[in-house]
């Protein structure tokens, strides 16, 4: 019933209806029934209740559709030393249908005054009308009274004068802090708004589909500067002898992308091929870390510019770093946001990763300027259409731009970390019901993200990349300054895709998009002929077990397989689209591999010889198989452990040709299980199979450790490995490394922070000389004094690796004050502090004991609350372990926090319990014959 009113209205609105009776171009559809003004008189009882007592008379989450805003204007004087700010806006908006009130969001906000004006009070100047405010804060909606109904098809404009404390947090329009080379505090206000917090900061109509176009004013003090979406037109003189800027008025966009900054920040600018101005701002001290921004963002804005065959369309593009940031960046058009360690690079103090992290975060907002901001999600069940796109693009511009960064061979990464959650039963659907502030936060999520990114990889790899660039840019071009669903994207990819052929994208995609999960394709070979099924991949959930059955229950995916053999290097495809298939090959084959170059979103299994097959191919010639083919069977044979497919001792076997690997990446992989593996083991303290493991890495990959140098020279990847081969070494107490890395550090301390040390090295160092309690000490003064953030992290890292408790607890300490430590990196410090193996019973007490503190400080669904629960208990391996991190679940539960959000947790203990049960021997015997 629901979904048939979604479809009908909307393509009834977009199709012809609005153009027909010149209503806006705006698909309204609300998938709640709506409580008429009668229903309200007639059942009082069925509505909330205001602050003031009275009925407030809207009772759902979402706002109606009645009245829709057209523009706002919108006046900001924020004062940066009493911290708050005053405000005023006028909304224009339509009534669609007679209505006796407006519903809008506002929270947090004081509301002076609130008048009417109808386009003929406009005409007359006749003063507005006052209107009656009622507040509803559990939803975040005031009402405005109108005293005489609204008439249908007529424009209105609301005047509302308000004011409020600018926030402490991280959302709406707070406050942030910053320190400078002098020693000096000071203070800017900014905003950030996405998803909900545009009603912390001005009352709106703070849903996605409700765009509309802002002018904004800003008044400030003559020492600051103001920035918005827009360029400043002009700045006239008012009382006092402060400023105002003006705004030019902006495209159409939703609430979630405005944003203002009023700060004392420098920038650096230059201008894309297009004519778009485009400046990176900081603080004026970390001025000199902006020109690779600088470099990379106009780059890359060209490179939009040209794939989508769409112009940016606003005259300026800034982006400015934040020095207090919740999440890594925020796309508001126009005025991108970063945390600084997403923007600015120091050369001396900025690894090679940081680089490759930079470029991506700005590759990642620059594509939601046509992802996201041109073209809108309807409703926020779909972010994944902005966040799944955003991260897809990372991976094409930075490929096209920056090549030398090989972007591409990380790529399949992104997916292996969102497969390790979407493998779990607590995984969600990449589209998936939310409404609540907290659910919506809640969506922003490796499924939205990752998983969203990984199923476009493979849809342009099936179409081919010209089919599905077509297909998106039509999407792009159609729905500009609107908004679309999943729907609309199949449509766009379908008009124009495999005409003749039998394959429905609609049909195809929804199948990775409705439903949670990822397929395992079990592969038997029998003659020349394949034997094809496929099953629900679980991690964790063996076959024997009873609740496995009903897990697969009515699970089917339309999977694009591909594949090679031994005897045709050609890549083959197969489109399965039921549970079990035969392919005949041509000959007979010594093996075959399928998921070529991982670009597939499945795990596969190879049943009777399968595995020993490949194992033997990779042992005799590795290079027969592509380096990401090799990659994908490490992981795939490392998952198919987990889930109680293939013995560990015969994964394990699989990495032995790693000796002769000469792809860095494939080596990374390996070594990243045995890594993984080193850390579970040594939480649990078994000693032997501990020293083992060890002395295993340190004598297998002994050569290309010894080869690694300190310095910074070679390839990005060859960057990597050194930054990863000689943390590892070091961590396991590799003497030459210790040794060097300790002369190293001394030396640093002797020049005062001065010696060049190669920037991806240097957090090995920092970690090797936090051994010490002076190093430590050090390392802490020069984190409060270090001007880059770069730095900063990785000192703060290394603190965090000391095995002294006090010197663990003190770093909590400083995080939880806010001050030393910035309240943006508590969850990072927790998760770090949770890592060390002294540290994770410390890290995870004081999450229990501090949880209405740390309530305080983030919000429920925020993905610092998030990664605290995860970070700090995700590692546990034990039955009580387990126990305990569920009492205290339970323990919220009489808080009202809804228990979903830490399944995954318990999920994932279960997991690693039932992995030490089941492979703990093996992993003995096996190290006992290799070493
Ligand atoms: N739109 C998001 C910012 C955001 C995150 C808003 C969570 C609301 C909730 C932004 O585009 C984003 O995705 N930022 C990422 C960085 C990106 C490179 C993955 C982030 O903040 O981690
Ligand atoms: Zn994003």
């Amino acid at each position: 019933m629901v979904n048939s009113c979604r479809k009908l209205n909307c393509n009834i609105y977009i199709g012809f209806y609005c153009s027909a009776i010149i209503l806006p171009l705006i698909c309204i559809c609300s998938q709640f029934s709506q409580p008429t003004i009668d229903q309200f008189t007639k059942d009082p009882g069925a509505f909330p209740v205001a602050t003031n007592g009275e009925l407030f008379p809207w009772r759902e989450l979402r706002l109606p559709t009645v009245v829709i805003p057209l523009h706002y204007d919108l006046f900001i004087h924020p004062n940066l030393t009493s911290l708050d700010f005053v405000a005023s806006e006028k909304i224009e908006v339509l009534v669609r249908d007679a209505t006796q009130f407006i519903i809008l969001h506002s929270n947090g906000l004081e509301i002076m005054n609130a008048t009417l004006q109808s386009e003929e009070d406009l005409r007359y100047r006749k003063p507005g009308k006052k209107l009656t405010v009622l507040s509803y804060p559990a939803h975040q909606q005031i009402a405005l009274m109108v005293p005489e109904k609204l008439r249908a098809d007529l424009r209105y404009s609301v005047a509302i004068d308000f004011q409020a404390k600018l926030a402490d947090g991280f959302e709406g329009f707070y406050k942030s802090t910053y320190r400078t080379l002098g020693g000096e505090t000071r203070t800017i206000a900014v905003t950030d708004f996405e998803p909900t917090e545009a009603r912390m900061a001005f009352p709106c109509f703070d849903e996605p589909l409700f765009k509309a176009n802002f002018s904004i004013k800003i008044r400030r003090e003559s020492r600051h500067i103001a920035l918005s979406n827009m360029p400043k037109i002009k700045t006239v003189e008012v009382d006092g002898g402060l400023l105002e800027d003006h705004f030019g008025t902006t495209v159409k966009m939703s609430t979630y992308l405005v944003a203002y900054i009023v700060c004392d920040f420098n920038s650096v600018s230059g201008t894309a091929s297009s004519g778009v101005k485009v400046s990176v701002y900081a603080s004026p001290d970390k001025w000199s870390q902006t020109h690779y921004a600088l470099e990379a963002s106009l780059k890359l804005l060209d490179f939009y510019e040209k794939y989508f065959d769409i112009q940016y369309p606003l005259p300026k593009l800034d982006l400015v770093a934040i020095p207090d940031f919740a999440s890594g960046a925020m796309e508001n058009w126009g005025l991108i946001t970063y945390r600084e360690t997403s923007l600015l690079f120091d050369p001396k103090t900025s690894s090679t990763s940081d680089k490759l992290w930079i470029t991506e975060v700005i590759a990642h907002e620059l594509a939601h300027q046509w992802f996201g901001n041109l073209v809108t999600m309807e409703w926020w069940n779909d972010i994944w259409l902005n966040e799944g796109f955003a991260t897809y693009m990372e991976l094409i511009s930075v490929n096209a731009t920056y090549p030398e960064l090989q972007f591409d061979d990380d790529f399949m990464n992104t997916c292996f970390e969102v497969i390790k959650k979407d493998s779990l039963n607590s995984s969600h659907p990449i589209s998936n019901q939310a409404e609540t502030p907290t659910q919506i936060q809640e969506m922003f999520d490796a499924v939205s993200y990752k998983k969203g990114a990984c199923i476009l990889n493979m849809l342009k790899d099936f179409l081919s990349e010209g089919k599905f660039k077509t297909g998106i840019i039509h999407y792009l071009k159609k729905f500009s300054y609107r908004n679309a669903k999943n729907d609309d994207l199949w449509n766009s990819l379908s008009n124009l895709t495999f005409l003749g052929e039998n394959v429905e994208i609609k049909e195809m995609m929804t199948t990775w998009t409705l439903q949670k999960g990822i397929p395992l394709v079990v592969v038997k070979q029998e003659g020349r002929s394949l034997r094809l099924r496929q099953e629900r991949f679980l991690n964790g959930v063996f076959r024997e077990d009873p609740e496995w059955g009903p897990l697969q229950e009515r699970y089917l995916w339309h999977i694009p397989l591909t594949y090679a053999t031994s005897s045709s290097n050609e890549i083959h495809k197969h489109f399965l689209k039921s549970k079990t298939d035969t392919l005949d090959l041509p000959e007979t084959t010594s093996w075959v591999k399928f998921n070529v170059d991982s670009n597939g979103y499945y795990i596969v299994h190879y049943e009777g010889h399968g595995w020993d097959q490949l194992i033997t191919l990779l042992n005799q010639n590795h290079t027969l198989l592509r380096p990401k083919d090799r990659i994908g069977l490490i992981h795939d044979a490392f998952q198919l452990v987990s889930a109680g497919r293939l013995t560990l001792d015969k994964a394990l076997d699989l990495t032995r040709y790693l000796q002769r690997e000469t792809s860095i990446p494939a080596l990374l992989k390996g070594l990243e299980y045995l890594e993984l593996f080193y850390h579970t083991i040594d939480r649990r303290n078994i000693s032997d199979i501990t020293e083992n493991l060890k002395h295993y890495i340190l004598q297998y990959f002994k050569p290309v450790i010894d080869m690694q140098s300190w310095s910074d020279e070679g390839s990005v990847w060859d960057r990597m490995l050194r930054s990863v081969l000689l943390k590892l070494a070091c961590y396991l107490n590799h003497t030459p490394c210790i040794q060097k890395a300790t002369e190293l550090f001394s030396q640093w301390v002797e020049s005062s922070g001065k010696l060049n040390i190669s920037a991806d090295v240097l957090k090995i160092v920092y970690s090797v000389g936090a051994q010490t309690t002076a190093g430590w000490n050090y390392l802490l003064e020069q984190y409060g004094l270090s001007l880059s953030a770069a730095e900063k992290n990785k000192i703060l890292y290394a603190l965090s690796t000391s095995k002294h408790q006090e010197k663990l607890m003190k770093l909590i300490e400083l995080g939880m004050e806010g001050k030393v430590i910035k309240t943006q990196d508590l969850a990072a410090l927790l998760h770090a502090i949770a890592r060390n193996p002294k540290g994770q019973q410390l890290a995870w007490n004081f999450v229990k004991e501090n949880w209405t503190h740390l309530l305080k400080k983030f919000d429920l669904g925020s993905f610092a609350l998030r990664m605290i629960i995860f970070g700090t208990t995700s590692h546990f391996s034990s039955k009580d372990e387990l126990q305990e991190v569920k009492l205290f679940f339970e323990s919220l539960k009489d808080q009202g926090v809804d228990l979903e959000i830490f399944q995954i947790v318990l999920e994932t203990i279960s997991k690693n319990i039932r992995w030490l049960e089941k492979n703990l021997s093996t992993l003995r015997n096996w190290l006992l014959i290799s070493i």
